[in-house]
Order: C-alpha cells, then structure tokens, then sequence
C-alpha cells in the first residue's frame, strides 16, 4: 500500500549538522541522565571509554525481550552471580537455566540462552558483527544491533518500541507504525552517529521511557526538543499516528415482542454461537446488511404484530438498527423448548434487547 506522508525531510546526509546536533545532545543527555541499570557501565568508566561486558549485555539483551527493565534488573543480577561467564553457563543443565527462568516469560527463550551459550562457548566467545550475532540462537534483528552497538560499539541501527516512537515525533512520519517500520529505521540512520553507538541507543531508550513517553510527554526536558517536528507544531502526543479506524458497516433486523395475558413477554435463548451466542433475547430476524425478505415471517407466532418503532445499537464492528414490533398472543399459543415467558422487567437481556424491551413497555404504557 502506498501512504503519503509530510514527515519532515531527513537530514540530507548522515552527520548533517542536524544530525551531529542530535547526537550530540542526546549523548550530553545520556552522560548526566542515564538509568543507572546493573548491565550497564557507570559514567565515570564510561567516560575512560569501558564498555559493558559483552557478556552481561548478551544474557540483559536475551532477558529483555519482551520482558520489562523493572523485572529484569533483580533476576540478571541472579543469573549473573550464578552463571559468571558464558562457559559456565554453557556448562550447567538446560533443567536449571529453565528454573532459574521462571517468571520470565517463554521458556523457548531460555532454551534459546542455554543453546547460544554453549555455541559461544564453542566458538571461543561472541561474534562482534550484526550478520553473525543474527545466526546464533535466539538473537533476531534488534538483538544483534543491540548487541553490537552496545558490547561492541558498532554503528548498528537499534530500533525499539520508545525508538520508534521518538523517530516518528522528531520526524512527523504521518503514517502508523505497522506500516512504517522501515521508514522508521532509514529516519533513524540518518542521525546515527558512528561513534558511541551503543550509548546512543541507549540514550534514545532512556529518553523514550522517561521523556518521550507514549502519553504526556515531558518536552520540556528533552535535550533534542528543538529538533522535533512534532513537538514545533505542537502535536508530539499525536505521535506515533493510530491506523485509521475501519467505518463500522450498517446491519437491519426486526424483532417481536409477543405479550401474553399475565403481562409476560416471550424470549428466547440465542444460539450457542454468533454474537450475543446463548442469551435471551426477543425472538427476530437475523441482522444482515438488508432485510431481504418480509420481516413479519420471523415472527414466533401468527398475530396481528404493531410496528413501534426501531431502536438503535452500535457494537464493536457494526451499527444495528431493529424495527420492533409487538403483539398479543393469541389464545393457545404455545411456546417451545428454547422459550420462555418472562416479566419485561425481570429478564436478563443484552441491552440491545432491554432498549427493544423498554420501547415496547413505554409505547404499551406498559411496565410489566
Ligand atoms: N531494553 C532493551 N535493552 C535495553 C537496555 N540496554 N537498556 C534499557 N532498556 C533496554
């Protein structure tokens, strides 16, 4: 599908002055700002340029995925004291990583762990480039950047969730995110610097958790305000946009209301399956985009059935309009299996049914 969008133009070069000026805002922002997370260096030896180990960052990377910073940080640091190097790790049972993994999600992802272990440990330690960190197991595309932007401090592009929501605000890419991911990720190169990679997206993570949040963000203190699209039109909440809504379709029924002498009104349960699947509700046509055949035949019994009226109800992927009608039973008149006389006031009915129900009782003066 092809989208328009009015992003902002990317920066013509890598390292534009634009792009310099990002980068070099953000890592400032990162250097004062950081979270101070157990796999990750401080800021004095950051500054002596040491980076984390390529370890640590491997086995955070694996116990990040899909799995929140907040829950993590307790159970790396178990992990790491009882598994210190990759060779050790490689060397225990598979049984005792997948217990030490409870509460962590997937256990293919701990499997995952144990068997990159072992690989690494056979090959004599971790792979530096994207390409090959992407053939060990359970490393995909955004580990392997992470990886070696952050254990190897390669110029690989890191693309997260917070990423791609500050890359659409600075960006204004009007398109949303299931259709703009490689969008996303081209914007993102564009500012990549290609040194302190690893820092940067962090930076970029950091940022997006406490900043640049999904809702309310804090504009105020972002160190890269003044670059933002978004935020210079006044609209950064507005991003990353929402797909457009599907227009709700249009469905007509009809349903009766057949009153009975005690002032009883005939319901029956639905069918088992379908919308409102096993409810009770007043005996009717079924809801299609046309009534295509007299509504009157759908009636429960032979009567002199009054049209009130119509009610409307709106339901997740439609509206429904309902004609009612109502009737008095005639004499003898039987119901079966699936039906039942009840009080309007006293049936349990979807409200699509009590809006049919309280039509009929207001147009009847009627209150059961
Ligand atoms: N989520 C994934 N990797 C992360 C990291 N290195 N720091 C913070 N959050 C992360």
């Amino acid at each position: 599908m092809a989208f328009k969008t009015s992003a902002r133009a990317k920066p013509q070069e890598k390292n534009s002055p634009d792009a310099q000026s990002i980068s070099r805002a953000l890592l400032r922002w990162y250097d004062r700002h950081a979270r101070e997370l157990p796999w990750r260096v401080g800021p004095e030896a950051r500054e002596q340029g040491v980076r984390a180990e390529r370890y640590a960052v491997w086995l955070s990377e694996i116990m990040l995925q899909q799995t929140t910073v907040a829950t993590v940080a307790p159970r790396y640091a178990a992990f790491l004291k009882r598994w210190p190097t990759v060779a050790a790790m490689a060397a225990a049972p598979v049984d005792d990583i997948l217990g030490q993994w409870a509460g962590l999600g997937y256990y293919a992802r701990a499997r995952n762990l144990h068997k990159c272990a072992i690989e690494v440990a056979k090959r004599g330690g971790f792979p530096e480039s994207e390409s090959e960190l992407r053939e060990l197991p359970g490393i995909g595309a955004y580990t392997a950047a992470a990886i070696a932007a952050i254990a190897f401090d390669k110029r690989a592009v890191v693309v997260d969730g917070n990423v791609e929501r500050i890359i659409s605000r600075l960006f204004m890419i009007d398109i949303p995110l299931t259709a703009a991911k490689t969008l996303i990720k081209e914007y993102a190169e564009t500012i990549w610097p290609s040194k302190r990679s690893g820092d940067f997206a962090q930076g970029l993570m950091d940022l997006g958790a406490n900043v640049c949040r999904p809702k309310a963000p804090t504009c105020l203190l972002c160190p890269i305000t003044k670059h933002c699209a978004a935020q210079q039109a006044g609209v950064a909440e507005a991003y990353p946009v929402r797909p457009a809504k599907k227009p709700k379709s249009q469905r007509v029924g009809a349903v009766f209301a057949l009153i009975n002498a005690r002032g009883e009104m005939l319901f029956e349960r639905r069918p088992d399956k379908g919308l409102l699947g096993g409810m009770l509700g007043l005996p009717g046509t079924a809801w299609t985009e046309e009534l295509n055949r007299e509504a009157k035949s759908a009636a429960p019994v032979n009567a002199t059935w009054e049209k009130l009226g119509a009610i409307t109800h709106t339901f997740t992927h439609f509206h429904l309009m309902l004609d009612v009608y109502a009737a008095t039973a005639p004499k003898g008149t039987r119901k079966n299996t699936d039906q039942r006389w009840i009080k309007p006031d006293e049936a349990r009915v979807p409200t699509v049914m009590k809006k049919a129900v309280r039509l009929v009782c207001e147009a009847k003066q009627y209150d059961g």
